[in-house]
């Protein structure tokens, strides 16, 4: 859904980018601009530029750049939508009505619920006659702030105190049963999902409750409950503290909440958790978004190692640089909080330290598998890390790692780099023939083609002339194929067509091509001749793919086709 027009400016002149920026860094005046030093990046000199005049920013140091909304998205980490809604209510505007949509209503609706019950919740733990609750987590060693800035609360044994208060505040039964904080008995009577259990809110990167995941304080099965998956929650594309962690340098992921809230209030202040499930590829993602660095610190025993293999493979996916934290005599992060008392900070500091690349720690978790005493074993050993190393792309990175295994396990060097260098010949086939199968996705001359028209059409709108007889189908990279629909569809409706208008709805990495896409042309004015014999490649492609649709034509087609292209000029 895109905003009105005139409310996105109206947004914009009323969030004058001087103040907007100035409340997370300071800016003094150079001539006519603002220079001060990039929140977006580390620096000693300022680099960071706010024009007035524009009210946009642009930092020389690391190339961000763009108006008051951009710099609120990266400011706050957030989507387009979200930004122009932060900057919305900061000065007060009121958002455009939506189009009558129920599963938007209902999700505010649940979100809602979730607010007022976990200050049910908080209420419960503090205020409570029966102290147990609050009593059970000092034993476990948290202060009342950290309980107090995490919201951690108590739901009662009673199994209706929850209900009956979201009852009294308005809300239906049909509402608490989707938010999850209410189950139907068979003879219809609503009672209170969670009981007798210590609550921990769920809280997006927005603020808002999305759920809970509570531990029993009885020993009552299961350990932990989480809120079942509902309209807002998702166990899998989620995580624990993200909220707090989201705009520190790194992320530290461990397996628990407690263990999260345990590094938080010893001052590690990036300890994020994962849902009860193992990393799933969206929190990978979740996480690039916000941090490139991340330590893994999960359990010490052998489920939290193989747990950790599993995380390290998905987060390096999404290009991570991953550090696995080894967790020694606890078997938790929080435990190790707990037995090293008050030296658990400087220990703590010390693990990040001797973090373990993915590379050393997958090779440490193989030693551990083969008894390298017998000759055998320590053949399959070595067969194995030289896979592990083969992986590698960087060569010298390669090189450090073969010269460590060949002087600790007295292998001849170049024997084993014989074996590395086979095991990169069978790599680089396989690769080949990923890279046939995926040909169509390679940069190609025409990509650039295609991506060079597009950023002349939005310069010059008039230019969409040209395309009549065009379709999103013929363009063969996705953004380009979606960005023409995108102009034609805004052009249709009257719109105008510029960076912002384009952007809407696109996550950050699209944005970031779209802006790339738009410099293309740096000439403010479009390179006509240029722009001509483009498009004539251009027609030409979509001929020959045409052509290639239909196989069986006949003989004089297929040579008048080829006199064609042999005529026209490119
Ligand atoms: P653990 O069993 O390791 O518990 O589960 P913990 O975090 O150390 O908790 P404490 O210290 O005993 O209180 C790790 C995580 O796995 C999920 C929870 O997210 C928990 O934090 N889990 C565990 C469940 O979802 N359900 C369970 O029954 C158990
Ligand atoms: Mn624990």
């Amino acid at each position: 859904m895109t905003f009105p027009d005139d409310f996105i400016e109206n947004v914009r002149e009323q969030n004058d980018i001087l103040d907007v920026v100035s409340s997370y860094v300071s800016v003094t005046k150079k001539g006519r601009n603002y220079m001060g030093l990039c929140p977006f990046h580390l620096e000693k000199t300022p680099s960071f530029c706010v024009y007035h005049s524009t009210n946009s920013f642009y930092c020389f140091g690391c190339g961000v750049g763009g108006d008051v909304i951009t710099f609120v998205m990266l400011a706050e980490k957030l989507q387009y939508h979200d930004a122009v809604e932060f900057l919305a209510n900061k000065v007060g505007i009121d958002m455009p009505k939506y189009r009558k949509n129920d599963n938007f209503l209902d999700k505010k609706t649940i979100f809602a619920i979730n607010r007022l019950s976990a200050k049910f919740f908080f209420s419960c733990l503090m205020n409570c006659e029966n102290r147990s609750a609050l009593n059970y987590l000092l034993s476990r060693g948290l202060f009342k702030e950290t309980i107090v800035h995490f919201g951690l609360g108590y739901s009662k044994s009673d199994g209706y105190s929850l209900v009956n208060f979201l009852k009294k505040s308005g809300f239906s039964d049909e509402k608490i049963e989707k938010a999850n904080l209410g189950v139907k008995t068979k003879n219809n009577f609503l009672h209170d999902r969670f009981i007798n259990r210590i609550m921990f809110p769920i809280i997006d990167v927005k603020g808002n409750v999305i759920g809970f995941g509570a531990r029993s304080l009885d020993n009552k099965m299961p350990k932990y409950l989480n809120t079942a998956e509902t309209i807002v929650f998702n166990k899998s594309e989620n995580l624990f503290a993200l909220n707090f962690a989201k705009n520190q340098e790194y992320f530290i992921l461990t397996e628990g909440y407690m263990d999260a809230v345990s590094l938080y209030q010893l001052g590690f202040k990036s300890a994020i958790a994962s849902l009860g499930t193992s990393l799933t590829l969206g929190q990978a993602k979740l996480i690039s978004r916000y941090t490139n660095k991340i330590y893994v610190c999960y359990d010490s025993d052998t489920a939290g190692k193989s747990a950790t293999e599993r995380a390290v493979e998905i987060l390096s996916k999404e290009n991570l640089d991953v550090k696995i934290i080894e967790i020694k005599d606890a078997k938790d992060p929080d435990e190790f909080v707990k037995v090293n008392k008050e030296k658990s900070a400087l220990k703590f500091k010390f693990l990040i330290k001797n973090s373990k690349s993915s590379i050393e720690f997958k090779i440490s978790e193989l030693e551990k598998k083969f008894d390298v005493n017998k000759i055998e074993e320590k053949v399959g050993f070595l067969k194995e890390v030289s896979k592990i190393i083969s992986k590698i792309y960087d060569p010298v990175e390669r090189d450090v790692y073969s010269s460590k295994i060949c002087s600790k396990y007295g292998v001849l060097k170049s024997a084993f780099d014989l074996k590395i260098k086979k095991n990169l010949q069978k790599n680089s086939k396989m690769m080949f023939s990923d890279l046939k199968k995926n040909q169509k996705f390679a940069r190609s001359g025409i990509l650039c083609i295609e991506e060079f028209l597009i950023s002349c059409i939005i310069k010059n709108n008039d230019l969409m002339v040209y395309f009549d007889d065009f379709s999103g189908k013929d363009f063969s990279d996705k953004i380009t194929s979606e960005l023409f629909i995108k102009i034609r569809a805004l052009l249709a409706s009257g719109k105008t067509v510029n960076f912002r208008s384009l952007s809407e709805g696109f996550n950050q990495k699209k944005i970031g091509e779209i802006s790339r896409i738009l410099n293309l042309n740096s000439d403010s004015d479009v390179p006509k001749s240029k722009f001509l014999k483009y498009i004539s490649i251009f027609k030409q492609k979509k001929e020959i793919n045409n052509f290639k649709l239909s196989e069986n034509l006949e003989k004089n087609k297929i040579l008048k086709f080829l006199d064609k292209l042999k005529n026209s000029k490119v």
